[in-house]
């Protein structure tokens, strides 16, 4: 099937009114659902899997034949279609366990290997972001650019530290990339939501988001906010950013290349 940009819109709405709905609901068990460890520094609550459930219904009814990946419950569609949706219905769960109010819900549409549309809601704010290939971004329906911040040393840096920082096989090149970042930077902020973070950069609030052990679930709508935006996306070595890949770099394209040498130092 060849790109259509305008059924990626279309299908960009749909995505929008099922994020609406998830977020209505979890406005209203926020701060009554208690979480379970599902490893050391990683929680899941009731909430998170009531959001799936929501999500994954609606796109089922609207769009049978794709396939749905979402965190909590893997991959629950398959089929010859080369549409897949990435969905995390909660990220920024240690956040909304709580009741820290900086979480949302991160709707993302891959087509043929490449992603294509993105919608992510903060439902506290009742803000909603949202953009399709080749059509821009919006913030409740306004466009939306990056920023126009030339240096890292104008920067805000934003950032999506693993549970085991420091610790894992790789704690100290963690330690090191937070450590640079901070240097010679406006700060580096560790929001706990990766999608929010590519949202703000999106959105001009912050210049860069970095993030070793991503998953797609967390970065597939964002990346498509910032591309759309005007920014870029890559791999935190430079190279092109793959659905999948473990780590992200994205930033307003103007302070990029110096970004790329900070992560290199
Ligand atoms: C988390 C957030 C956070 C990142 C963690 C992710 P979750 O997602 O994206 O920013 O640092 O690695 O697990 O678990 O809240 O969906
Ligand atoms: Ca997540
Ligand atoms: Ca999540």
């Amino acid at each position: 099937m060849s790109e259509n940009p305008a059924l990626y819109t279309e299908y960009q709405r749909e995505a929008e009114a099922i994020a609406l709905r998830a977020g209505e609901y979890l406005r209203g068990v926020f701060g009554k659902v208690t979480a379970r460890e599902k490893k050391p520094g990683d929680l899941v609550t009731d909430a998170d899997l009531g959001s799936q459930d929501l999500i994954a219904e609606g796109l089922g009814r609207a769009f049978p034949d794709h396939a749905i990946l979402g965190e909590e419950r893997g991959l629950i569609a398959e089929a010859g279609n080369p549409f897949r949706w990435i969905v995390d219905p909660i990220d920024g769960t240690m956040n909304f366990a709580h009741g820290f109010p900086l979480w949302c819900v991160s709707i993302g549409l891959e087509h043929e290997g490449e992603l294509v549309a993105g919608v992510i809601l903060d439902p506290l704010q009742r803000r909603l972001w949202s953009a399709s290939k080749n059509a821009g971004t919006f913030v409740d329906g306004e466009r939306v650019h990056v920023s126009t911040a030339t240096t890292l040393s104008s920067s805000l840096i934003t950032t999506g530290i693993p549970a085991d920082f420091g610790t894992g096989s790789d704690g100290e090149r963690q330690v090191g990339l937070f450590r640079r970042f901070s240097t010679g930077t406006h700060s580096v902020r560790r929001t706990g939501s990766s999608a929010l973070n590519l949202a703000f950069v999106a959105m001009g609030a912050c210049e860069v988001f970095y993030s070793t052990h991503v998953n797609a679930w967390d970065v597939a709508a964002g990346v498509v906010l910032v591309r759309e935006a005007g920014g870029i996306v890559t791999g935190l070595h430079g190279e092109p950013y793959l659905v999948d890949a473990p780590s992200i770099l994205a930033s307003n394209s103007l302070v990029h290349t110096e970004a790329l040498a900070r992560a290199r130092d």
